[in-house]
Formats: C-alpha cells, structure tokens, sequence
C-alpha cells in the first residue's frame, strides 16, 4: 500500500513531517498498537520524544497511522506479532532489541474482550483464547526484555488490565478472570524484578472508546476517549506508579466494588445487562 493510499485523506490533514529523534531518544515498546489505546499511547509518547517500537497483526494500520502523524521512518520499528503464538512475540521483542535497543518502557497492551456462556461448549475455546491474548501473549511480550533490563538496571514494564479484573461480572467471565490475573502476575513480577531496578506498572483502564467497547449493550460510566486515557497513562508510568485505575472516579468504584461483602455485590448484579457473545444469542 502507497504512503497516500494507507493514510487516505488523513493525508490531507496530517502535520508536517517531524523533526527525526536522535537515536539516543528513549525508546518505547506498544503491544496492540494498531488501535484504541495502543495507538493513543503510541501518539503520547512521540510527544514525549520517544522512539517507538510498535507491534501488531495489521502492521498496515500501525504504518498508515505512523506516516499520517508526520512520524519519520527512523523513528518507528513496526514488528508484526500475534500475541498468541509466544514465539511471534517474542521474536519480535528480539528483533526490536537489536535493531532500535533496549526499549525503557514496555507497555503489554494487546488485548481482547469476549462475553462467554459456560453452558455453550463453544465458549470454552473464547476463554482459552482470552487467556492465550491477554496473559500469556502478555508474559511473551515482556519476556525478552526481562533479562536485559534487570542487567542493566533500569526499565519499566507496564501490564493494561482492567477495572472488569477487580470483581466477575456476569458474562465476562473470560475477560474478568484474565483481568484478575493481569493484575495478580503484575504483582509477581514486580516483588521479582524490583530489587533489580525494573519498575512493574499495572494499569487498570475504566471505560475507554475504542472498538473494543462500541458494542457493549450497557451503560459505561465515566466513557473516556483514548487520548485522555493515553495522556494520564503517560504520566502515571513516568512516575512509576505500582497500580493506578484510569480514570479516577472509576478507581473509587473499584475501591469501593473490591470492599462490597459478595451477598450485596451478588443482589447490586441482579438484572445486570451482560457482555454480549459472539455466537448465537443464549436461551
Ligand atoms: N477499551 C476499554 O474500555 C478497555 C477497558 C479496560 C481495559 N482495556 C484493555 O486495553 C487494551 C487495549 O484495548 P483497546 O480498547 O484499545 O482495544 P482495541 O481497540 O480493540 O485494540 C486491541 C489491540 O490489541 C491487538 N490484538 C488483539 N489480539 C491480538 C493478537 N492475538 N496479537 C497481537 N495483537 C492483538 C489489536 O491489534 P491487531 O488486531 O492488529 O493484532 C489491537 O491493536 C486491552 O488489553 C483491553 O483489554 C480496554
């Protein structure tokens, strides 16, 4: 695809070429970057003046997006990866340590969201699904980068959960246990790689407007769009924060969600709209 053809009339309204980055820039390293939060954070740390080293399966969209924001082509490494064939990701994370370095930041940020009924024998292969994107491609993901950052003492790997990791919601039973473990495997790594100088962050996004929500056929308090999302997760890894719900509001729910006895949650949930599936609707 042509650089014009890929941006399409975005083309028209994209900023000038920017200034190249020298190569000393800090370099960071986005899973999922070829949508919704990914892309918003891959936009956010330009800004910054990071390089970027940006992994996806649809490359042509994370190329597309690159050219049309001005991004020179020094700048950005875009390394094609399925998240659920370990060996992908973790090649690419190889490829990126030798072709642009060690990334100082690592966000594991591919992910995907499927509502799931135990009682369809189809769903079964959704939860593994689940779990083989968003926890084991997330440990894939860091897993190059582990060794030499504790060697040289310095990096932050980040992991996007959810607020949906804090307690089960109906019909999300895939996508809330895989959250719930994002959260517990952050927490391991952290205990593990801290007395080394590697930063663990665990980022728990509210409601963000992105594809992976558009369908969802409930209400979704506190909505935000990426970029806001983007611009508080940039500041809350420079600080290397532990653990941080995005928004805030949402981080009181969760706080308050966490502390409710299971017999109130349970009565709060009762006629609660569910998370759709993808096969034939239950019942
Ligand atoms: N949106 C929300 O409200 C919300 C709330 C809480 C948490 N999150 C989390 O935020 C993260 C990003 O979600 P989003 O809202 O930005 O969703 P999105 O717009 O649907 O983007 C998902 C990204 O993940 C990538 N991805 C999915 N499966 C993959 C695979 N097998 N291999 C490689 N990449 C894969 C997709 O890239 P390709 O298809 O090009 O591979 C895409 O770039 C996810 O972990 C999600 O669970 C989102």
């Amino acid at each position: 695809m042509s650089g014009a053809a890929a941006a399409g009339t975005q083309s028209l309204r994209a900023p000038p070429s920017l200034a190249p980055l020298p190569p000393t820039a800090p370099l960071v390293f986005i899973t999922g970057a070829s949508s919704g939060i990914g892309q918003a954070l891959a936009g956010r740390y330009r800004r910054a003046g990071f390089r970027l080293a940006l992994a996806a399966r649809r490359t042509d969209e994370v190329s597309a997006w690159a050219r049309s924001q001005g991004i020179p082509a020094d700048d950005v490494g875009v390394y094609a990866a399925d998240v659920t064939r370990p060996e992908d990701i973790m090649a690419a994370g190889a490829r990126c340590i030798a072709t642009q370095g060690l990334p100082d930041v690592v966000v594991a940020n591919a992910g995907i969201s499927v509502g799931m009924d135990t009682a369809f024998a189809e769903d079964i292969a959704v939860m593994a699904r689940t779990f083989a994107t968003n926890n084991t491609g997330m440990a894939a993901t860091f897993q190059p980068f582990v060794a030499p950052m504790a060697r040289r003492g310095s990096g932050t790997l980040v992991g996007i959960g959810s607020v949906a990791g804090i307690r089960g919601l109906p019909g999300h039973g895939a996508y809330c246990a895989s959250k719930a473990a994002v959260i517990a495997y952050c927490e391991s790594l952290r205990g593990e790689l801290r007395p080394a100088g590697v930063r663990v962050v665990t980022l728990c996004p509210g409601y963000i407007d992105t594809p992976l929500t558009r369908e969802n056929r409930y209400g979704m308090p506190f909505l935000m769009q990426p970029e806001d999302f983007a611009d508080q997760a940039y500041r809350a890894i420079d600080r290397g924060v532990r653990f941080r719900v995005i928004p805030w509001p949402m981080g009181v729910v969760a706080g308050v969600l966490r502390l409710l006895p299971r017999a109130l949650f349970d009565r709060l949930l009762v006629g609660r709209a569910r998370k759709h599936r993808q096969g034939p609707p239950a019942g």
